[in-house]
C-alpha cells in the first residue's frame, strides 16, 4: 500500500458510538491509522450508516449467506485481506468472531467490554445485562476494559482499563450511559497504546 497508516477494520452490530468516537479520535489525536472497513452482521445499523456517510467501505457478512461455517469464515478473511487490514477493533459486534479469523490476527484484534474484566464478562454478559449484574452485586465501582481477542469470550489479555463510580441511585441505564462515555475515551487511548506497542 502507498500509505504507511495502520489499516483498521471495525466490527459493529449496532449504534456504533464507539466506532464514531474512534473515527473522531484518530483525526483529533492525529494517530497514524485509518478506519478503512466497517464489517457488520447487520446490513443496516448506526455503524453502517456512519461508515457510508464517511466513505468507509462496508461489508455485511453473516453466516446465513453461506452454505457452511467454513465458507463464511473464508469470506470474512478474504474481505479483510482485500482491504489489507492490519488491526481489527470489535465495537459492539454481537457475534463471536470465528477462531479462524482470530488466528489470522494474533495480537491485532481488540474488543471493548463495559465492565472491569475479569469481572462481569463471558457469554450472556453484554449490554444492559452487565450493568444490571454490577448493581445486583452491590459494586461501588465499575468501568470499561479493552482487551486482546482470543478464542474465548472476554478472556484475552487486558490492554487498558478505566474505572467509573457506581452511584447510590444508579439504574442499569444511568450506569450504562456513564460507562459508555468512559468507553469513548478509553478505546482511542487503547488503540494509541497498541500502535505504540507495535512500533517498539
Ligand atoms: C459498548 O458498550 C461496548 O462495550 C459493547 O457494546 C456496546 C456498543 O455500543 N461491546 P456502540 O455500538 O459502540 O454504541
Amino acid at each position: 500500500m502507498t500509505t504507511n497508516k495502520t489499516r483498521i477494520a471495525v466490527f459493529c452490530s449496532g449504534n456504533g458510538s464507539n466506532f464514531k468516537a474512534l473515527f473522531q479520535a484518530i483525526r483529533n489525536k492525529q494517530l497514524p491509522a485509518e478506519i478503512v472497513l466497517c464489517l457488520s452482521n447487520r446490513a443496516q445499523c448506526g455503524a453502517m450508516e456512519f461508515a457510508e456517510q464517511n466513505s468507509i467501505a462496508t461489508a455485511h457478512i453473516t453466516e446465513k449467506q453461506f452454505a457452511s461455517f467454513d465458507e463464511f469464515t473464508l469470506a470474512m478473511v478474504k474481505r479483510l485481506k482485500e482491504h489489507h487490514i492490519d488491526i481489527i477493533l470489535l465495537a459492539g459486534y454481537m457475534r463471536k468472531v470465528p477462531d479462524a479469523v482470530v488466528s489470522e490476527f494474533p495480537g491485532k484484534m481488540l474488543n471493548i467490554h463495559p465492565a472491569l474484566l475479569p469481572k462481569f464478562g463471558g457469554e450472556g454478559m453484554y449490554g444492559i445485562h452487565v450493568h444490571t449484574a454490577v448493581l445486583e452485586a452491590g459494586e461501588t465501582e465499575t468501568g470499561a476494559t479493552v482487551h486482546f481477542v482470543n478464542e474465548e469470550y472476554d478472556k484475552g489479555e487486558i490492554l487498558l482499563q478505566r474505572t467509573v463510580p457506581v452511584l447510590p441511585d444508579d439504574t442499569p441505564e444511568t450506569l450504562a450511559a456513564r460507562v459508555l462515555a468512559c468507553e469513548h475515551a478509553l478505546y482511542p487511548d487503547a488503540l494509541e497504546k497498541l500502535l505504540t506497542l507495535q512500533k517498539s
